[in-house]
């Protein structure tokens, strides 16, 4: 299996016996991204960060809540960029699709980062959200519309593939001005690339794919570019196409290809994630259906305990210290923002599906200068749709105990099957 983003644990013996090492190596094998919590739990009974022995990929695990805010604010930890790979030895520069994530946002830093998140962030800032609501408003009511034709007649429907993919898709090619005859085209692609996003190490098919989907969406942007040049409309590639954006091509298509997919399956998991812990507490479920204002608490609470993205990894420019653990220079970092939002130092009960809860300060959009660009338009996405749904179908239910979620970073359900059964409960 190939190495691509150094973000891989050896398994050597002297590390085997670690209590840190070991619980690492559990949380990502299959068992452990089915089900990260108990491991979580373990690791907070070591203190907010594990040190790994030499021979450890990485150097420690951080996962107290407070230690994690500071890792991911702390300039000395950078994301694994070019300098970061290259000194792993990687052959990362045979691969499209991680050439595509380095030559974009994604792994800048410093002044870079922060010039290219503004050029894209004017797109999804919080103001600008505010005024996408109506347009949030059509694309739900229309795919609400598209649920209650296919559920028709207690027929079981799958809201992953009918509604949680389409919503934010739906979204983001408007955004971006992808016609809509375009975006069924789309879905698979963004899954194949996903794939060398996710933490460890993927088999070479997986690669493979990804790859071929970075070249298919780097040509389609060129195309979109290329005629928004010619023909400017009302979206982002046409402002990105008709500005000088002082991008070479090869960076401004990569963050296009990364921008359009991080504004995809995150929120197609989110709206999965909370509409499985809403199925499971039906209290809760009913309070939201009844009041739709609760939604933003209920989106901050499902993001805490279910979030989409588990993980992050980072190495040290330069020896750093994180709550008491020193980072060689040049060592990598893996930033559990998953065992965070359930640190029991930091929240009461932290298992516990509480949208009541004040204070609920999760890390499930990061921090820092990576701070998602799109937590705006994913908590309006979500907020909206969720209590929408609910009260379009007021008795709906799973039509059958959905598969295990395999994945830590892009962390959701393939497939969530609900019977839409008209009239109240009971
Ligand atoms: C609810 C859904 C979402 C979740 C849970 C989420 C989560 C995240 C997280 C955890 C990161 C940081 C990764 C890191 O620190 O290494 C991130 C970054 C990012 N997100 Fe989101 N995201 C969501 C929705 C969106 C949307 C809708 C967009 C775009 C419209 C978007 C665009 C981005 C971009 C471009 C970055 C990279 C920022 C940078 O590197 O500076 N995200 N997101």
């Amino acid at each position: 299996m190939p190495t691509l983003g150094g973000n891989i644990v050896s398994g050597n013996r002297s590390a085997r016996d670690e209590p840190a090492g070991r619980l690492l190596r559990h949380l990502l094998g299959d068992e452990g991204r089915r089900d990260p919590y108990p491991v979580y739990r373990r690791l907070h009974d070591l203190g907010p960060v594990a040190a790994l022995p030499d021979g450890n990929r990485y150097a420690a695990v951080v996962h107290g809540h407070d230690a994690v805010g500071q890792a991911l604010r702390d300039d000395n930890l950078r994301v694994l960029d070019a300098a970061y790979l290259d000194r792993a030895g990687t052959r990362w520069r045979e691969h499209p699709a991680v050439r595509t994530l380095q030559s974009s946002l994604f792994h800048a830093s410093g002044a870079k980062l922060a010039y290219v998140r503004r050029l894209f962030g004017q797109a999804f800032g919080p103001t600008r959200v505010t005024a996408l609501e109506p347009m949030l408003d059509r694309i739900t009511g229309a795919l609400l519309d598209r649920l209650a034709a296919l559920g028709a007649n207690g027929t079981p429907v799958d809201f992953m593939a009918e509604f949680a993919l389409r919503l934010p898709s739906d979204v983001i090619g408007e955004l971006f001005g992808v016609p809509a005859s375009d975006r069924s085209w789309f879905p698979s692609r963004v899954a194949a690339f996903d794939a060398v996003i996710e933490v460890g190490q993927r088999p070479f098919r997986e690669v493979r794919a990804a790859d071929a989907a970075a070249e298919e969406l780097t040509a389609y942007f060129a195309d979109l570019l290329a005629t928004r040049r010619a023909d400017p409309g009302d979206d982002l590639v046409s402002a990105l196409a008709t500005t000088d954006t002082g991008l070479t091509e090869v960076e401004l298509l990569a963050s296009l290809v990364i921008v359009f997919n991080a504004g995809f399956r995150t929120t197609t998991n989110l709206l999965g994630n909370g509409l499985r812990l809403l199925v499971d507490h039906p209290e809760l479920l009913a309070a939201l259906r009844e009041d739709h204002a609760l939604a933003p608490a209920y989106v901050e609470e499902i993001l805490r305990l279910e979030p989409a993205v588990h993980v992050a990894t980072r190495y040290a420019v330069e020896t750093t210290d994180i709550a008491g653990v020193s980072i060689p220079e040049g060592r990598p970092v893996v930033i559990l923002t998953g065992a965070a939002n359930r640190d029991p130092r930091r929240f009461p009960d932290p298992d516990r599906f509480d949208p009541t809860r004040a204070d609920n300060h999760h890390y499930s959009f990061s921090a820092g200068p990576h701070f998602c660009i799109g937590a705006a338009l994913g908590r309006a996405e979500t907020g909206l749709a969720l209590p929408r749904l609910l009260s379009r179908f007021p008795s709906l239910a799973l039509a059958s105990p959905p598969g295990p979620r395999r994945h830590l970073v892009l962390r959701g359900y393939d497939r969530l099957e609900l019977l839409l059964r008209k009239g109240l409960p009971g």
